[in-house]
């Protein structure tokens, strides 16, 4: 298979440019590794997460969505096993100061001689490996003592859990049944990086499927299938998915079975992981039930029993999808007649920012007031963008650039037959179609 080409610093540009993604504190400098997403950045964020909670919550009959808060009683990470053992090797280095993840030294680059690894270089003086709990810790409250502790959340994942019999009573469910949330987690990564790959603040889609015990390898292979072909249908290429299996010491110590869903981000990032399927058997809510002393039990009415019911988890990075979307749409392409190309980012239409570009051809003849009428019409059905600006060839590309499925331009034809031309970013094609028409056009080739 052909190597994927490494887009991430024209994707990096790009985003700026186009108000996709900023450096978070830019004025300042920046903060390390944390993003902003700008105007188009947040609509194409939130197109994804939106696909995701409806296949998920809205499309279905036994998943349930929450929002549970992000700071939790400090027990809940203690029974989680994250205050023991959330935790990366780190090492020093006394030369340049630089800090490494001890595990992925093979990955990193030595700053004094990139060309040779962290330890490999005559000057480096590694310090041996110390645990570092990847955790965020706070305070709550005024008083910073050790009985104020608090976390920000490092998985969405336990609010779930804590929250399994609430869900489960109050809307009345049975198992086989799922939670699901979207919500910020937070990790003090040793070595974040790659854009918004990895960060210290992120976002997380969780879902926990809660099932009968010997009904999980059912289920995990159920919800194996239907992620990637959530991935598919967002528009990543199959040749750029892959599965990886966790086995011996890569398994975590609660898991029975996980697989990665891995993309192919090009370059020499590769395949990497973007959302993970665990089989976490009933060590979570079990954990949970030993150190709050409540019992977290399921009782099936029908065959009177009470089990611990086993999870099949499914966890998917929001910002690292994202990333994937706009890796996988970025292309370069000639253009037939003009010396210049055109960069085209062939979103998903679903999750493109901006679904319609509209402009008049000239700023006379009462085209433009003729553009903002159809602008009115379209509005409250689609996300749209007025542009009057430079020569039309410009504001196609500037449309390409961002994802824009369809671009409707207004001509001097326009008031005479009330009608636009239609160009799809993908085929070129242009279609005349009447104002009347344009809703219902527009909607068959969006949804
Ligand atoms: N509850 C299970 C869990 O959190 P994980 O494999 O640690 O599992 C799940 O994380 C997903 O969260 C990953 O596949 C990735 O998409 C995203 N993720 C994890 N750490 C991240 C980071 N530092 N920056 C961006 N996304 C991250």
């Amino acid at each position: 298979m052909a190597a994927q080409p490494d887009v991430m610093d024209k994707l990096v540009s790009l985003c700026k440019r186009r108000g996709f993604i900023f450096q978070s504190s830019e004025i300042y400098g920046g903060a390390g590794s944390v993003w902003d997403y700008g105007p188009l950045g947040v609509e194409l964020k939130r197109n994804i997460k939106d696909r995701w909670w409806n296949s998920m919550v809205r499309s279905r009959d036994d998943i349930e969505g929450l929002d549970a808060a992000i700071l939790m009683h400090p027990k809940v990470w203690e029974a989680s096993g994250h205050v023991s053992g959330f935790v990366d090797p780190l090492v020093d280095c006394k030369t340049c100061k630089g800090r490494f993840r001890a595990d992925k030294l093979q990955d990193a680059r030595c700053p004094q001689k990139p060309s040779k690894q962290p330890g490999q270089h005559d000057a480096c003086q590694l310090t041996e490996a110390r645990q570092f709990n990847l955790m965020f810790k706070t305070a709550m409250g005024p008083l910073e003592d050790s009985a104020s502790i608090a976390y920000l959340r490092p998985e969405t994942a336990q609010g779930i859990f804590v929250n399994f019999l609430n869900v489960q009573q109050s809307m009345r469910q049975k198992v086989p049944f799922g939670i699901a949330q979207i919500g910020k987690a937070f990790r003090n990564e040793i070595t974040p990086g790659n854009f918004i790959f990895r960060t210290r603040e992120f976002e997380q889609m969780e879902m926990q499927f809660f099932v009968e015990p010997g009904s999980d390898m059912e289920w995990f292979e159920t919800w194996k299938e239907a992620r990637l072909q959530w991935h598919l249908d967002l528009g990543l290429s199959r040749d750029r998915l892959n599965f990886h299996q966790h086995a011996g010491s890569e398994l975590a110590h609660y898991a029975r079975a996980a697989f990665d869903v891995e993309f192919d981000f090009g370059g020499t990032l590769g395949f990497q992981e973007i959302e993970g399927i665990h089989n976490r058997g009933d060590f979570d809510l079990t954990q949970h039930q030993q150190f709050s002393g409540k019992k977290l039990e399921y009782y099936d009415q029908l065959n009177n029993k009470r089990y611990i019911p086993y999870v099949i988890e499914t966890s998917v990075g929001a910002d690292r999808v994202t990333l994937a979307a706009m890796v996988n749409a970025y292309r370069e392409e000639a253009v037939e007649g003009e010396t210049e190309g055109r960069v085209v980012l062939g979103l998903h239409p679903s999750i493109a920012p901006i679904k319609v570009g509209v402009f008049p051809l000239t700023k006379k003849e009462g085209q433009p007031e003729f553009a903002k009428r159809v602008i009115g019409d379209l509005r409250s059905s689609f996300t749209v963008d007025y542009d009057e600006s430079g020569s039309i060839g410009k504001r196609y590309r500037r449309q390409d650039e961002v994802g824009t499925p369809y671009c409707i331009t207004v001509d001097g034809d326009s008031a005479g037959d009330d009608s636009v031309t239609v160009r799809d970013r993908d085929t070129l094609q242009q279609d005349r179609v009447n104002t009347s028409q344009l809703v219902g056009y527009l909607a068959q080739r969006l949804r």
